[in-house]
């Protein structure tokens, strides 16, 4: 307990209002309007949703999710010397019908149907080195096990899965089942017309869905690979044994222009914050609002080279990587929200000591809609090749308003006991941010969307404790998000426009300000002009 104590500063974390404690006397609302529910609503406890509609329909649409079993999806087959337009569905079955034994069976089945030139080292790579019991029960099991769930999506996805495109608010409710179905279908890499990013493709503006990336090795060989497919194919183990029989949502969240806060004339008071060196987010933020330190393309690179915060976190939690199929890239104003996706994986290490860490279980404890009670929210940061660019206003003023589309709470929801969001050093990893800058945007974005902050600064004690000071610093003297963002604009016009690499960082300039009383108090420092 006495170490516990030492790691965090501020709010106890026990204090911060978390789902679904805080939500207790308001049903969950949810519109139905602009909304796909994929299963035969109400959702009732104990009971297998049912797919809705009964029988399939098929909806071949450019707002719709071009689905793998539609008669319309047609593959150029290879006859003799000649090409023959067939029908691609009854080819995905035959070949994954077929015997497969192990991965390069795998990967021939899975190019009957694909004309790309995949390398499949990496899942090759995968089994060579696994022992013999796990192998078998891969081919034995898990994979006819994952054939029959991705064969039998007509059965259970038979209404159109709209795509979640920009500019537009927009959900989609399925049950855990055909989510299951769904990502299987991206494991075989049946999704047709997503193979392709090229620039003007119909989907160059959506991430990647057909796993076919996960299945190559890259240039150099690691670990990243297997670890990954170490996670997925638990996943699948998890649920061709027992099926959850809950449901997930994804909902895209457009702010509208003209209802971004006005920050600099904003008079909300800043709201609690629990700041702590120790833990994470997916461990700790239990029933908080979970932040994504996103790739405007949904995912970033889970199914490629990528193993870093969101990468991890959709490896763990599988169902998220269905983000990948739905959302078109983000915009400055909007996020993405992912509510109800469970955890299925424990791990260790990051980048490339990440490794698979064995089974999570936890007992699903469901909202009214059926959805696990996580919720976790992908705002994608603006990334930075020049330090000082970042503190410049209209940049300041995106990742403000980026934070607060991923923070707002919705129209339907009372103003106050709004959970917590508990994050981090969101755009400041691969994506080159400030810790300082990224933390002060979070707390005022919170603050402006009456949420506390629960802030995991993975590791930083230097971190936690300042951030602790400067936002004692705001409270003692009841500045409010105005304040704080004035102090921003100060910085950057006396130091990051004067300066190559400013030595005082943002937080240091804040604090002296007032002591000095004066703006342009560091006119005598020896700093580096630009
Ligand atoms: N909980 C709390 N903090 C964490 C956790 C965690 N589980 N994991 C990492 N951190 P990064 P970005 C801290 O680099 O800069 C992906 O490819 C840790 O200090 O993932 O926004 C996306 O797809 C880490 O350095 O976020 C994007 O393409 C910091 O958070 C891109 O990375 C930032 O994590 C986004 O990069």
């Amino acid at each position: 307990e006495d170490r516990k104590e030492e790691s965090y500063k501020g709010t106890p974390i026990k204090e911060l209002f978390t789902k679904p404690d805080c939500v207790k006397n308001t049903s969950p609302k949810m519109s139905t309007v602009d909304h796909a529910i994929l299963f035969k609503h109400p959702f009732i406890p104990d009971e297998v949703p049912e797919p809705y509609p009964k029988l399939y329909i098929d909806k071949w649409h450019p707002d719709y999710v071009y689905m793998p079993c539609s008669p319309e999806n047609k593959y150029p087959k290879s006859m003799g010397r000649e090409k023959h337009i067939v029908e691609r569905w009854p080819l995905i079955q035959d070949a994954l019908r077929g015997n497969i034994r192990n991965s390069h069976d795998l990967e021939r089945q899975i190019k009957m149907y694909n004309t790309r030139q995949w390398d499949f080292d990496g899942l090759h790579d995968y089994f060579q080195f696994m022992d013999e019991g796990e192998r078998t029960e891969i081919f034995k099991k898990t994979i006819p096990n994952m054939v029959v769930l991705a064969l039998e999506i007509r059965k259970y996805c038979t209404q159109g899965i709209p795509l979640l495109k920009a500019n537009k608010n927009r959900s989609i409710t399925m049950t855990q089942h055909q989510a299951a179905c769904l990502l299987a279908n991206a494991f075989f890499c049946t999704f047709p017309r997503r193979n392709t990013r090229k620039r003007d493709s119909e989907f160059a503006n959506y991430p990647d869905i057909n796993f076919s990336s996960l299945f190559s090795r890259g240039s150099r060989y690691n670990t990243r690979k297997a670890e990954k497919l170490h996670c997925i194919f638990h996943y699948f183990k998890r649920v061709t044994d027992e099926m959850p029989q809950g449901t997930i949502t994804f909902r895209r969240q457009v702010i509208d222009h003209n209802k971004c806060p006005n920050w600099a004339s904003s008079d909300k008071p800043l709201t609690r914050l629990h700041v702590t060196s120790k833990g994470t987010i997916e461990d700790d933020g239990k029933g908080m609002l979970q932040v994504d330190f996103a790739n405007k393309f949904l995912g970033g690179g889970v199914l490629g080279h990528g193993c870093v915060q969101e990468e991890i976190r959709f490896l763990i939690c599988p169902e998220l990587i269905l983000s990948k199929l739905v959302t078109e890239k983000l915009e400055a104003h909007e996020c993405l929200i992912m509510t109800g996706c469970m955890r299925f994986s424990n791990y260790t290490g990051y980048a490339d000591s990440f490794r698979w860490n064995g089974d999570h279980f936890e007992v699903p404890e469901r909202d009214a809609w059926g959805r696990v009670n996580t919720e976790v929210v992908a705002i994608d940061a603006l990334v930075f090749h020049q330090y000082n660019d970042q503190f410049k206003t209209g940049l300041v003023k995106r990742e403000l308003n980026k934070a607060y589309a991923g923070f707002y709470a919705g129209p339907d929801i009372p103003e106050d006991n709004n959970p917590a969001v508990a994050t981090g050093n969101w755009g400041c990893g691969a994506f080159g941010g400030d810790l300082r800058l990224k933390a002060l945007i979070q707390i005022m974005a919170a603050a402006e969307a009456n949420r506390d902050v629960c802030y995991f600064t993975f590791g930083d004690n230097k971190l936690r404790d300042d951030m602790f000071e400067i936002h004692k610093y705001f409270k003692d003297r009841d500045l409010k998000v105005g304040d704080v963002y004035s102090y921003i604009l100060q910085y950057n016009r006396n130091y990051c426009q004067k300066y190559a690499k400013p030595k005082k960082n943002l937080f240091q300039y804040i604090l002296k300000a007032e002591q000095s009383g004066s703006e342009t108090e560091e006119e005598n420092e020896a700093e580096t002009p630009i």
